[in-house]
């Protein structure tokens, strides 16, 4: 157990997929897995155990924001001896060049945010994806035939706001798109030594207001979550 995981050491993979959504978790462990046991409920952030392909993997959600992210990749790191995190995700989309359903292997995540900083005393504010597991992703989609396309994004503190402008940061380093987790993933997993990536699927396009239905989600998260799980198991 650690803090905020109820899993007994063991019980957790090396290899864990984290959406952010604890339903999509137990949707993904009950889908594409087999034998999935339910590991951890803790504050209704499921962990399920279970075989792909005859690969042991855990998916557990991460939550939302880089505090939840935070405290759930720093105890699978550490308390759980995970090697690997990959995020599955949903972005919005600051251009109209990104489509709804389009997937993103995200190189590097640039924030305004003080959680590296304050956490482990990384000044940067852009953070690359950490060790090999990125360019596994990358490979895998190929041999999928699956357009996953490398992209740095914004992770931001912030979903709503007053001013609809791009934020300065995301033009800076070119990031098409925001989300609000990879960034504290990324500075845990370069602080620990760690593998991590993050796959986005663009949910929305923030100028249009465009976005993937509710009924949508299950079906349009489906390639994502196969090449994470063929990604998982290299
Ligand atoms: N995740 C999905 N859409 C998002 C948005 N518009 N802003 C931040 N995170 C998101």
């Amino acid at each position: 157990m650690s803090i905020h995981i109820s899993a007994r050491k063991g019980e957790i993979a090396k290899v864990v997929l984290q959406p952010g959504d604890p339903l999509r978790a137990k949707y993904i462990a009950e889908n594409f897995l087999e034998h999935a046991k339910l590991v951890n409920q803790t504050r209704g952030i499921f962990y399920y155990t279970g075989l792909y392909k005859g690969k042991e993997i855990t998916v557990g959600a991460s939550g939302m924001g880089f505090p939840s992210i935070g405290i759930y990749s720093f105890e699978l790191f550490t308390e759980y001896e995970v090697d690997t995190i990959i995020r599955i995700g949903t972005c919005g989309a600051y251009t109209t060049d990104l489509k709804v359903f389009d997937i993103l292997n995200v190189e590097q995540a640039a924030s305004e945010s003080t959680y590296a900083k304050y956490a482990w005393g990384i000044e940067e504010e852009i953070i690359s994806h950490q060790g090999k597991i990125f360019g596994i992703i990358n490979e895998t989609a190929e041999e999928m035939s699956l357009a996953a396309k490398a992209t740095n994004i914004h992770s931001s503190d912030i979903f709503y706001r007053k001013d609809p402008a791009v934020p300065a940061i995301a033009t800076q380093y070119n990031c098409p798109a925001v989300e609000m987790e990879a960034f504290g993933l990324f500075a845990n997993a370069q602080h620990l030594g760690k593998n991590a990536a993050t796959i986005l699927t663009v949910s929305d396009i923030i100028p249009t207001h465009e976005n993937i239905s509710a009924d949508q989600r299950e079906k349009a998260l489906k390639p994502m979550i196969e090449l994470a799980l063929e990604s998982a198991i290299k």
